[in-house]
């Protein structure tokens, strides 16, 4: 349960809105780092710690991109390619991740170490292609470059450095009043 994992998160969340249900956004995005993707129990989870629908918060997860609806790998690789992106060859960087992780778009790696997706723009279309890696940004990407961050994440794992950058700082600033 959401609230037996992060009991000082969800109280410090709470404590920010006058309506526990306006917390519904950081609480799914905890509710996702406790069970890997928004799944059905995560959904009820959620749901029943800020007394929504189930299908309110299945909506929310539906429309976020950077809520999972079905299990994702370690590293879910984000590859904007909206028309700025496409422009500057994102389509050949998916074609690249994909060849050298061996999955078709939208897979996940039989190691369950990588996810490749597609993705509306990031709002870093000055920096294109790019890509988004667990809320980490890699910008002005290429095929040589995209190679060394796989890399470069494989080692990451290997050394037991976390993988969720987003959600760890997002903990840390609820730290902060
Ligand atoms: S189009 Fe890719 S970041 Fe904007």
């Amino acid at each position: 349960m959401l609230i037996d994992d992060y009991p000082a998160e969800i109280e410090a969340i709470f404590a920010k809105y006058p309506d526990k249900r306006s917390a519904v956004l950081p609480a799914m995005y905890l509710a996702q780092d406790s069970y890997g993707y928004m799944s059905e129990e995560a959904i009820k989870d959620v749901a029943a710690l800020l007394d929504l629908e189930p299908t309110q918060v299945l909506s929310l997860a539906g429309f976020y991109t950077l809520f999972y609806e079905e299990p994702v790998g370690k590293y879910v690789l984000e590859i904007c390619n909206d028309l700025p992106c496409a422009l500057c060859g994102a389509d050949d960087l998916v074609e690249a991740a994909c060849n050298k992780l061996g999955i078709e778009e939208g897979g996940t790696t039989d190691d369950g170490m990588f996810t490749v997706k597609t993705v509306m723009c990031l709002a870093a279309c000055d920096k294109a292609p790019m890509l988004q890696v667990n809320l980490r940004y890699e910008e002005n990407l290429d095929e040589v470059k995209l190679d060394a961050l796989i890399e470069r994440l494989r080692k990451d794992d290997a050394d037991g450095v976390a993988p969720y950058y987003g959600v760890e700082a997002f903990k840390e600033s609820l730290k902060r009043k």
